[in-house]
């Protein structure tokens, strides 16, 4: 098959959807990969290396579109990529299509094969390639979080695992997915007081197994969360409703419990936060103050650490984009089932529920097009 890698044009962001491995990959089953210029430069990975690795660099995005039969991409297509896409050509990427309605006209209209990333579900429902996001985004929040506790950057001024003779910093957890572990492990390493709550009481009991004896954990609900709060430093914000905006277990009139300088990182922000207080922030401006507590909301977290992102997107990608190259789309989703909960527009024809009620649009079940 003839693979293309456009280089990601949405503003900020440097990942890219193949490194030179994923070439080496690629070649080796026997597929030709065209890379436009500088599309690994953002995560560190250059043209040279593309080209080392089997690939052929194309100056253009107008030719990386016009030449491939797959399209594997980070993001989703922008408007001035809509009018490059061809009917049939399969694009292999995150989309995101409840949130945008022209984006759903517009490959609708192009007739083209869209397999998105985020609907990709394995049989225990789990989402194999939005974990390596959440993974990058729970262990980043403590990193940020232990330099908006500084107190130049406006924090209480306190370290993370104190030193000797010093007390460390109390964390607080909200949520112990994939998020809350990954911050858990990442505060708990540099010697913090770690407390995870969540609603599951298995995934508690699970955490209380696997962690470390400086991490506890407690029972979600309103009066634990106020109590804890008086004592932290940092919290995490990291909880989860499948499909729904996430609640607002921190209210405004709770921050005055806190100790000026507590810094909120809130992850969960790209699903509405879970901070009554959280508004999305950038990259370029992270933080606000609200009542002396420090908010940082970025809603791409990932996007500050392109080389990492960018590695832990395609190990988990790298796998099913093989099986698309190697069977065709239609081969490789008629075998698996994980692939085929991808499709979410094909030929003109919304396959994805979710997609179809978000829009008002007819829906066609999937196994039709088998
Ligand atoms: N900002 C970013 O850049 C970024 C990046 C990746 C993921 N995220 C977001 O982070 C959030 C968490 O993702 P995840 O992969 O860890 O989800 P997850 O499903 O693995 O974990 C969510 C956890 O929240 C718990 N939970 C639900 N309601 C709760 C409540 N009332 N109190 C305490 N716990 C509760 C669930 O039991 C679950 O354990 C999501 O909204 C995700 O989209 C943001």
């Amino acid at each position: 098959m003839i693979i293309g890698v456009p280089k990601e044009i949405k503003n900020n962001e440097n990942r890219v959807a193949l490194t030179p491995a994923g070439v080496t990959e690629f070649r080796k089953h026997g597929h030709t990969v065209y890379i436009q210029t500088e599309a690994g430069k953002g995560s560190g990975f250059s043209d040279e290396l593309y080209s080392e690795a089997g690939a052929t660099i194309l100056p253009t995005i107008e030719e990386v579109y016009g030449i491939a039969e797959m399209i594997i991409k980070v993001k989703e297509p922008i408007e001035s990529e809509y009018p490059l896409i061809k009917e049939d050509q399969l694009l292999f990427t995150y989309f995101h299509f409840a949130s945008s309605e022209p984006l759903t006209h517009a490959m609708i209209e192009r007739k083209a094969v869209c397999l998105a990333y985020e609907t990709v579900e394995k049989t225990d429902r789990s989402l194999p390639l939005l974990v390596p996001m959440s993974e990058v985004a729970g262990r980043m929040a403590i990193q940020e979080g232990a330099k908006y506790l500084e107190k130049p950057m406006g924090g209480f001024g306190i370290l993370l695992g104190g030193v000797a003779g010093v007390k460390p910093a109390n964390v607080l957890i909200l949520g112990g997915g994939i998020v809350g572990t990954q911050s858990a492990k990442m505060a708990s390493g540099l010697g913090a007081n770690v407390t995870i709550v969540d609603i599951s009481l298995a995934r508690l009991r699970y955490l209380e197994d696997i962690m470390p004896a400086n991490v506890d954990t407690v029972m979600s609900n309103e009066y634990n969360i106020r109590e804890l709060i008086k004592g932290a430093n940092l919290i995490i914000g990291g909880v989860l409703i499948p499909g729904a905006k996430a609640p607002s277990l921190i209210t405004r009139d709770m921050l005055k419990l806190m100790k000026p300088g507590t810094v909120m990182v809130d992850v969960a922000i790209d699903q509405g936060g879970c901070f009554e207080t959280s508004k999305a922030t950038t990259h370029e401006n992270p933080i606000y103050e609200v009542d002396g507590v420090v908010h940082y909301c970025v809603a791409n977290m990932p996007g500050a650490v392109p080389y990492t992102s960018t590695l832990a997107l395609t190990n988990a990608t790298l796998p099913y984009a093989l099986q698309l190259a190697n069977l065709g789309w239609k081969k490789a989703c008629e075998n698996s089932e994980e692939l085929r909960k991808g499709l979410n527009v094909v030929n003109g024809k919304v396959v994805f529920k979710g997609v179809s009620d978000a829009w008002n649009l007819t829906y066609t079940d999937v196994k039709e097009l088998f």
